[in-house]
C-alpha cells in the first residue's frame, strides 16, 4: 500500500474555509484530480481536488469542518492503478457470472454480497447487468420515495437511481455502471432491502469495465478529464425525474422557520449550489415535500423570469409581488408603458427602500435672519445674472456639517464589511423635472461660495428640465438634498439615495411663534427632515447633524468660520 495525503491546496488567498460537502467516502476509487470534498470561501465553494489516482483509506474532516491551505484532510492508497487497485470492480462479475438470471430475479432473494452487481448477459457488445440493492446500513424494508431515472435513459456510474428514506436518513442507490436503463423493477412506495433487485442496465461490453472504473463521481468530474461521459447537462436531462415539471412560480416558497432542515439528495444540493439557488426557499414537490432536481431547476427559472419582468415590479429579496386586480372591472382604464426614467426610479427607490435601514430625524432651523440676507442680495442676484434661492445656503450648510461629522460622508460596502470614507464632499440636488425625478451632482461644494453654488444648482437643474445632463454630472455623490420647499409640505421622509448613507429633506418654511424666554416672536422656520442609513449613523450623530444644520442656518456667519 502506498498511502498519500490529501492536503488543501493553495485557497486563492482565502485563510481558513469550511468543508461543506464530502464526495467520497473510504473505498472510493479515484482518479487524479475528482473532487474529494467541497468548501466554501465567503465568495465561492471549491471543489478539493484528489492529488492522484487510487482509492481513499479515510477521510479526517467532516462537514462543517474549517479548513487551510496544507491541513491533511485524508489519505489515499495511490499504490495501484485507481481502478485495478479496487478489487470491488471485478469480484462482482466473477460472482455474477455463476448466477443465472431466473436466481438473481427474485425480488428479496438474498445474495452473498448484494452491493455487487448481479448475473449480467452478454449480448454482442454490451451486457446486460441487473443492479441489486446494496446494504442499508443494516436497513430493512426502506421504503422508495423516489426513482430518479425511468426506462430508456442513460445513466452514468453514481448516478442516483432511487432514492430511499427510513425515519431516521434518506440515501440514493448509485448506479455501480454506466448504461442504458432497460428495465425498472421497483415503484415509489416499494419497501427495498439490501439484495433486491432495482434495475436491469445495458452497459456498453467494451467500455464495461471503464464505467465501473471510472465510478469516481462521474456528475462531478471536469470536462477536462477525458472521461467518456455525457456532457453533464445531458446526463442531468436523463437522470432528472419523469415526473410532470412543476409550474415554476409554485417552486418558490415563503422561507421555512429558522432551523428548518432542506430535504434533498447530494445531487440535488450539489446542482443547487452550482446555480447559487438558496435551497430554504425552493418548495419540494417530492415526497414529503423532498427538493428534486426539477424543483431547482423550476426555482432558478422564475427567479431568471421575475428579473426579466422588468427591474421596476422585481420584488427582490423575496418579497412577495403585490398582485394586480384587472381594474377593467371597476371602470375604465388605460395602460401606457412606463418610461425608461420612471423604471429605472422605481427600480432605485426599491432597492435602496429595501436594502437601507431607515431612520428619520426632524428639526426646525430659524432662517429668518438667513432669509433677510438672502433677500439683501436680490438686486446683487439681478446684476450677475443669478437667483439666490434657499438652497445654497442649504448645500453650503451641509458640507459644513459632513465635514464636521464625516461619517455622513462614508458608504458600506456589506460584502467586504468595510466603511469608505470620502475624502471630498459632492452633493446631490433632487431636482423635479417634467420627465421625473433627477439628481445632478455639485462636486467641492466645500470649496465654492453661495453665488458660485447658486449659478451652478441652477445650470444644473435647468440641464435636468432639458435633458441635457450627461451622465458624470449625475454622479459622485456623497449626500443629496431633496428640497420641496418651494412646493409645500411641513415635514416627508426621503429615501436615501444609496450608496450615500444620508439624504436631507426640505419642507417650506413657515412663520411660526418662537418662545424666546420672556414672550412668543414671530420666526421663520424651516422644517429640515434627515433620513439615514441606520447602518452607518447612529441616532445621536443624526440629531447633532441636524442641530448643526438648524445651528448654521440659523446664523449663516458661521460658514465663514
Ligand atoms: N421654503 C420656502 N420657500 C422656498 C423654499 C423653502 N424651503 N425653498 C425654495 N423656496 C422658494 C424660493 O425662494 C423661490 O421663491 P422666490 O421665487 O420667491 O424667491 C421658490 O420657492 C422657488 O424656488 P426654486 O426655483 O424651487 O429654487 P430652489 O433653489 O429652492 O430649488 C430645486 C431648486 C431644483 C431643488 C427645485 O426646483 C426642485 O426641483 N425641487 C423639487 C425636488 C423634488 O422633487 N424632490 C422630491 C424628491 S422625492
Amino acid at each position: 500500500m502506498s498511502e498519500q495525503e490529501i492536503r488543501v491546496p493553495d485557497l486563492g488567498g482565502a485563510d481558513e474555509v469550511e468543508v461543506i460537502e464530502l464526495l467520497v467516502s473510504a473505498g472510493d476509487s479515484v482518479e487524479a484530480e475528482d473532487p474529494i470534498l467541497t468548501v466554501e470561501t465567503d465568495k465561492a465553494s471549491v471543489e478539493l481536488p484528489s492529488p492522484g489516482a487510487g482509492k481513499i483509506i479515510k477521510l479526517t474532516v467532516k462537514v462543517g469542518d474549517k479548513v487551510k491551505e496544507g491541513d491533511v484532510v485524508g489519505t489515499i492508497d495511490s499504490s495501484g492503478e485507481s481502478s485495478g487497485s479496487d478489487d470491488s470492480a471485478d469480484e462482482p462479475e466473477a460472482k455474477a457470472e455463476e448466477k443465472t438470471e431466473a436466481e438473481s430475479s427474485s425480488k428479496g432473494g438474498a445474495e452473498p454480497d448484494a452491493s455487487k452487481p448481479a448475473p449480467k448477459k452478454k449480448s454482442g457488445g454490451s451486457r446486460t447487468e441487473v443492479v441489486l440493492v446494496p446494504p442499508l446500513d443494516g436497513m430493512e424494508d426502506v421504503p422508495v420515495i423516489e426513482i430518479n431515472v425511468s426506462e430508456g435513459d442513460t445513466v452514468e456510474a453514481d448516478d442516483a437511481l432511487v432514492t430511499v428514506e427510513s425515519d431516521k436518513a434518506s440515501m440514493e442507490i448509485p448506479s455501480p455502471f454506466g448504461g442504458k436503463v432497460v428495465k425498472v423493477f421497483v415503484a415509489e412506495g416499494d419497501k427495498l432491502s439490501e439484495g433486491d433487485k432495482l434495475l436491469e442496465l445495458t452497459v456498453a461490453e467494451d467500455g464495461g469495465d471503464d464505467d465501473v472504473e471510472e465510478s469516481g463521481d462521474q456528475d462531478d468530474a471536469p470536462a477536462e478529464s477525458g472521461q467518456e461521459s455525457k456532457p453533464e447537462a445531458e446526463a442531468d436531462e436523463k437522470a432528472a425525474p419523469k415526473e410532470p415539471a412543476a409550474q415554476p412560480q409554485s417552486a418558490v416558497s415563503e422561507p421555512p422557520p429558522p432551523g428548518a432542515s432542506v430535504h434533498a439528495g447530494p445531487a440535488v444540493r450539489k446542482l443547487a449550489r452550482e446555480l447559487g439557488a438558496d435551497m430554504t426557499r425552493i418548495k419540494g414537490s417530492g415526497p414529503k415535500s423532498r427538493i428534486l432536481k426539477d424543483d431547482v431547476q423550476n426555482y432558478v427559472k422564475s427567479q431568471l423570469q421575475q428579473a426579466q419582468q422588468g427591474s421596476a415590479v422585481a420584488t427582490g429579496s423575496g418579497i412577495p409581488g403585490v398582485k394586480l386586480p384587472d381594474f377593467s372591472q371597476f371602470g375604465d382604464i388605460e395602460k401606457e408603458a412606463m418610461s425608461r426614467m420612471m423604471s429605472v426610479t422605481a427600480a432605485n427607490m426599491q432597492r435602496s427602500w429595501l436594502n437601507v435601514p431607515h431612520v428619520t430625524q426632524f428639526e426646525d432651523a430659524d432662517i429668518t435672519d438667513m432669509e433677510a440676507f438672502r433677500k439683501s442680495q436680490k438686486a446683487a442676484g439681478e446684476k450677475k445674472g443669478v437667483k439666490m434661492t434657499p438652497l445654497p445656503f442649504l448645500l453650503k450648510a451641509c458640507a459644513t456639517a459632513l465635514a464636521e461629522l464625516p461619517q455622513f460622508n462614508v458608504s458600506l460596502d456589506m460584502e467586504r464589511k468595510e466603511v469608505i470614507r470620502k475624502q471630498y464632499i459632492h452633493i446631490g440636488i433632487a431636482v423635479d423635472t417634467p420627465n421625473g425625478l433627477m439628481v445632478p451632482v455639485i462636486r467641492d461644494v466645500d470649496k465654492k461660495g453661495l453665488w458660485e453654488l447658486a449659478a451652478e444648482s441652477a445650470e444644473l437643474a435647468q440641464k435636468a428640465r432639458d435633458k441635457k445632463l450627461k451622465p458624470a454630472e449625475m454622479q459622485g455623490a456623497c449626500f443629496t438634498i431633496t428640497s420641496l420647499g418651494g412646493i409645500g409640505g411641513t415635514a416627508f421622509t426621503p429615501i436615501v439615495n444609496a450608496p450615500e448613507v444620508a439624504i436631507l429633506g426640505v419642507s417650506k418654511a413657515a412663520m411660526k411663534p418662537v418662545w424666546d424666554g420672556s414672550e412668543f416672536q414671530p420666526r421663520l422656520l424651516l422644517p429640515l427632515s434627515l433620513s439615514y442609513d441606520h447602518r452607518a449613523v447612529n441616532g445621536a450623530d443624526a440629531a447633532r447633524f441636524t442641530s448643526l444644520l438648524s445651528q448654521v442656518l440659523g446664523d449663516i456667519r458661521t460658514l465663514l468660520l
